[in-house]
């Protein structure tokens, strides 16, 4: 079974493959009206449940739209909804669902529901974010990086805030993809030690530098996301606001990277708290194309996972 579960755990020729693969299907619809199907219809008969216990837009309405474009059918589905959501196991679900569609895209909070999910299920499991990764972003963003400036195997890439969901794929995808990652936040909230060995071990640098204005010296990229996630408490809001004013993006930030650097945001973002409006909309911002690049990468990946 190919599941599309996270980064790490996908061989760097596959990843590759697959972010070639969306170029190719993105470069191929060359601006065609955004309802008519692609000239191949991989998908012709295919059913994809998209589960969501958590909300979204971007990656709901890409999946949603990737699956037609490519001539498949989609239900959506909201984990409340479901007996998933009353004490149905994971397990159950995984097996009942697997006698009706072809693929199950999901987003949920505890990694274990993704995995049980992944191990019981027939059919190809995608992850659409856990509280821990976010690898269908990750090669969004990859796919953007090099869209615009060629390859991103030796560039820097500087995480700026929360070392949260997102930053962790982007720490797996340092090793798999090549370049290199320096984090800077507070200590508190680093990435998990153990991804950023995982990347080093592949031949990158993956450092944390607790000065903002040091670690983006020389970056290619900035990326930030929100500063409390889907899955932190509303609590936590006040502490990590004064936990993270200090790695806001902002055009003074950015402009101690190099000249061409870009910036990205995988949204929804809480403007002018992790990033300015004028960073947002600024010169270096590639935020939309990240979003519209999700459309193209999980396109690929359905693809990858059911081998057509
Ligand atoms: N970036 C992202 O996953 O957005 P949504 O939460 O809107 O899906
Ligand atoms: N870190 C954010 C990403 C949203 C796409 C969250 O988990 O809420």
């Amino acid at each position: 079974m190919t599941h599309f579960l996270d980064i790490h755990t996908t061989s760097k020729d596959d990843l590759r493959a697959i972010i070639d693969s969306a170029r190719a299907m993105k470069t191929a619809r060359d601006g065609r009206p955004k309802g008519t199907p692609d000239d191949e219809a991989p998908l012709a008969g295919r059913m994809v449940a998209l589960i969501f216990e958590k909300p979204s837009t971007r990656t709901r309405v890409s999946f949603d739209v990737g699956v037609r474009q490519m001539g498949g059918q989609t239900m959506v589905l909201s984990g409340r909804e479901m007996q998933l959501g009353h004490g149905e196991t994971i397990a159950d679900t995984a097996r009942v669902l697997s006698r009706y569609v072809d693929l199950i895209m999901i987003r949920t909070f505890e990694e274990a529901t993704l995995q049980e999910m992944a191990e019981y299920a027939t059919v190809p499991v995608i992850n659409g974010l856990t509280n821990r990764t976010h690898p269908c972003q990750i090669m969004a963003d990859i796919l953007t990086y090099e869209e615009h400036r060629g390859p991103i195997a030796g560039k820097k890439v500087v995480w700026s805030g929360d070392g949260n969901n997102v930053c962790a794929s982007f720490v797996h995808a340092a090793g798999q993809f090549g370049f290199d990652l320096t984090f800077t936040g507070p200590q508190t909230l680093d990435p998990e030690r153990e991804w950023l060995d995982f990347a080093r071990q592949q031949g990158v640098r993956a450092e944390i530098e607790r000065d903002p204005h040091k670690a983006v010296e020389g970056a290619d990229l900035v990326v930030t996301d929100t500063w409390v996630s889907m899955h932190d408490p509303e609590s936590a809001k006040e502490r990590r606001h004064n936990q993270l004013r200090g790695y806001q993006v902002n055009e003074e930030l950015m402009a101690k990277a190099k000249p061409d650097a870009l910036f990205m945001h995988c949204l929804p973002a809480h403007r002018n708290d992790e990033a300015t409006s004028a960073v947002m909309d600024g010169p270096h911002s590639v935020i939309f194309d990240e979003a519209e690049n999700r459309l193209h990468a999980q396109k690929a990946i359905m693809r990858w996972c059911l081998g057509v």
